[in-house]
């Protein structure tokens, strides 16, 4: 490290580190990124905090074999370095860009960082907190990887002269509490539909780089194996405590989760119909490729799955969708006939979630072995 090359997020070997050089980049002075980023409703990344003593209690020593396999894989940081702009970062044409595509890229931008913010914040209160080494090793090491996530994401929207108060998030965002287990559940899965999410553009793209609108999409292979690591210390802790995903409670607490995270990624992804054109992706045919892999991959340790190519799956997504929308409209409409229009929304999307619940799962047996490799 000399004076010609600043610190970087991405070679931060800590999360704070990395927050730390991402906070002395030069201010800038958009708020409304930082405001998008501090909204909480259903559809946009939560913050959560949970009860601490209960997870650093773990004891990961029926898993030690695979658990010291991946904190050896974690601690030699393949991906060191890599989450920083260097030649392949082709200029970006901000101002040339259609208006639409711009702000619907932008927002996702925003919510992209804001998720890998909220895991970050997550773990390293997690390591912070605990005493178990095991646990604190790991968060520690998780956290690292999504301080640097977030920094890349953060130096792609300063380019759009935007970037997200990661300092600010912290202190001031609403915290939700989620018990351990569901932690568990609603963690390992964003993690592994992460994965899913970045590998299916990243093969698309690969196939199609035409459609590359933005460079940020080339780092997208290395991001996901990070994603793909956590999502398997997640497994590995799960398989700590049979009970967690065997009793009759927690088959459908799991159900509950995979739902509601699958759902909710349709949701949002259907509210950015210009940035799926630009990169020439149909909105349905990319959440059921996401879903799939998803499936295919928490089959490790979950088990059942949803039965996405049931008949009443995708109506029933779609009328989510479409109740989305008109709540969307009421909010925006205001008085009482946009109260009505929210109201009316909001009961239909829950009717159909509920819905979605009754659709029979696929009962799945996992296997002995719980690793898996990034094969996708
Ligand atoms: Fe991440
Ligand atoms: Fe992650």
């Amino acid at each position: 490290m000399n004076a010609q090359t600043p610190l970087h997020s991405s070679d931060a070997a800590t999360a704070e580190e990395a927050i730390a050089r991402q906070e002395a980049l030069p201010p800038l002075t958009n708020e409304e990124a930082t405001d998008v980023a501090m909204q909480n409703t259903l559809l946009t990344p939560r913050f959560y905090t949970t009860d601490f003593d209960e997870m650093d209690a773990i004891d990961v020593s029926p898993v030690r074999e695979d658990w010291d396999a991946l904190i050896a894989q974690m601690k030699a940081d393949p991906n060191k370095g890599h989450f920083k702009k260097n030649e392949d970062w082709d200029e970006v044409d901000w101002d040339g860009m259609e208006p639409k595509l711009k702000a619907e890229f932008i927002d996702f931008l925003i919510s992209s960082c804001t998720a890998e913010f909220s895991g970050c914040v997550l773990y390293k209160e997690m390591k912070r907190r605990g005493s178990n080494e095991d646990i604190t090793t790991l968060f520690q090491l998780m956290a690292r990887d999504e301080a640097r996530h977030a920094g890349f994401i953060n130096d792609a929207l300063r380019e759009a002269g935007i970037a997200v108060n990661l300092g600010f998030l912290t202190q001031a965002k609403k915290y939700t509490y989620f018990r351990p287990k569901f932690i568990y559940y609603a963690t390992y899965l964003s993690e592994k539909i992460g994965y899913a999410r970045y590998i299916t553009i990243y093969r698309h793209l690969e196939k199609h780089p035409e459609k590359r609108f933005h460079p940020i999409f080339k780092w997208f292979r290395e991001w996901c194996n990070d994603e793909f690591s956590h999502g398997e210390a997640f497994a590995l802790l799960m398989r700590t405590d049979p009970a967690l995903t065997e009793s009759r409670v927690n088959k459908m607490w799991i159900k509950f989760f995979l739902t509601a995270v699958f759902s909710t990624m349709w949701v949002r992804d259907h509210q950015r119909p210009a940035f799926h054109d630009a990169l020439g992706v149909d909105p349905e045919w990319y959440g059921q490729e996401v879903f799939r892999k998803t499936s295919d991959i928490s089959c490790q340790v979950f088990p059942m799955m949803l039965d996405i190519d049931h008949p009443r799956w995708l109506p029933t997504l779609r009328r989510i969708e479409r109740a989305n929308v008109a709540i969307a409209a009421g909010r925006k409409a205001g008085g009482i006939s946009g109260w009505l229009t929210r109201m009316g929304g909001t009961v239909r999307a829950g009717a159909n979630f509920v819905a979605l619940l009754t659709i029979p799962s696929i009962p799945n047996a996992t296997p002995v072995d719980v690793r898996m490799e990034p094969a996708y």
